[in-house]
């Protein structure tokens, strides 16, 4: 593929294969780009787990990468991110990782560059790396993804996590439900809403999405404390659930609004997993890339 932009851009075969090579880097697979390539990790919006696990991922592959901080550079002066691109691609980079603060900002690039573009998240619109990295997680966990239960609780309409994850799980056969605030349900997502009781119950996979404050235009109508309670898990909440079933939680996690602090590092929370994952999926990633061949969208 040249560039990688959505989960919906991917077939279910792709997605699986993408996965298929995670799984063999996460048991130590080794791979290293023939020839030397340039990277740029090109983020506007914060990050810690996706700039750092990228540029791990990069490091392993035996990528060149120059260091570029946003607030360092010539974005400060008004560049605009299409000549930022078209100005790393002039002087010789092959990759380039955004996060950018704008929905779909990859249209106006992926038709008028020639680097390789890698979505890192845009705006609320779309994570997949996350979304693969979740989807590893879930797979070594319990082997398919065809009938399991999935519940995302949180701030649905905000969360570019919730979009790519319930796209790419139905696709791949799995039942995806919601809850959290009735304000933040998202009309566009094609999916049913239950309580939060049900969903802790019912589910193989209890997804707790962060409140993205940052994104909010209005003040919080409720408190942290009410939250928690209302929407949270809670350790009441946690007892509810079915023996196997595990927590996910794409991260930073806001502790004990969220998730109960100490449920975080718990016997079935696998966000540290998550994040191991992260590496591993964004290998495959840019490996499918350097090889261009394998996997089209
Ligand atoms: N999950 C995630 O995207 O975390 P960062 O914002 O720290 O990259």
């Amino acid at each position: 593929m040249q560039h990688f932009l959505t989960m919906s851009d991917l077939r279910n075969d792709e997605i699986l294969e993408l996965l298929e090579e995670a799984d063999a880097f996460s048991k130590g697979a080794q791979w290293k780009t023939p020839e030397p390539v340039f990277a740029v990790n090109l983020f506007y919006e914060p990050s810690t787990r996706t700039k750092c696990s990228f540029e791990v991922a990069e490091r392993r592959l035996g990528l060149e990468l120059l260091p570029f901080e946003v607030g360092a550079s010539s974005v400060l002066k008004g560049e605009t991110l299409y000549d930022t691109v078209k100005t790393l691609q002039s002087i010789g980079v092959r990759v380039v990782v955004i996060r950018h603060q704008e929905d779909e900002y990859y249209k106006k690039l992926a038709g008028n560059v020639e680097l390789s573009i890698v979505n890192a998240g845009d705006g609320s619109g779309q994570h997949p790396s996350q979304c693969l990295l979740d989807l590893l997680t879930i797979q070594q966990e319990f082997g398919t993804f065809r009938g399991l239960n999935v519940c995302i609780i949180g701030d649905l309409v905000h969360s570019r996590v919730a979009r790519s994850n319930a796209c790419a799980l139905q696709k791949l056969g799995a039942t995806v439900k919601c809850s959290g605030p009735v304000e933040w349900y998202d009309p566009t997502m094609n999916i049913d809403y239950i309580s939060v009781d049900q969903g802790v119950r019912e589910a193989d996979v209890v997804m707790l999405l962060r409140i993205q404050h940052e994104r909010h235009k209005e003040t919080a109508h409720l408190s942290k404390e009410e939250y928690h309670h209302e929407y949270g898990l809670t350790v009441e909440r946690e007892r509810m659930m079915k023996p196997n079933s595990i927590i996910m939680h794409p991260a930073p996690v806001n502790r004990d609004v969220e998730i109960a602090s100490c449920l975080v590092e718990c016997g079935r929370s696998r966000i540290f997993k998550q994040m191991e994952n992260g590496v591993f999926v964004r290998m495959a990633i840019l490996k499918a890339i350097l090889q261009k061949e394998k996997v089209v969208c």
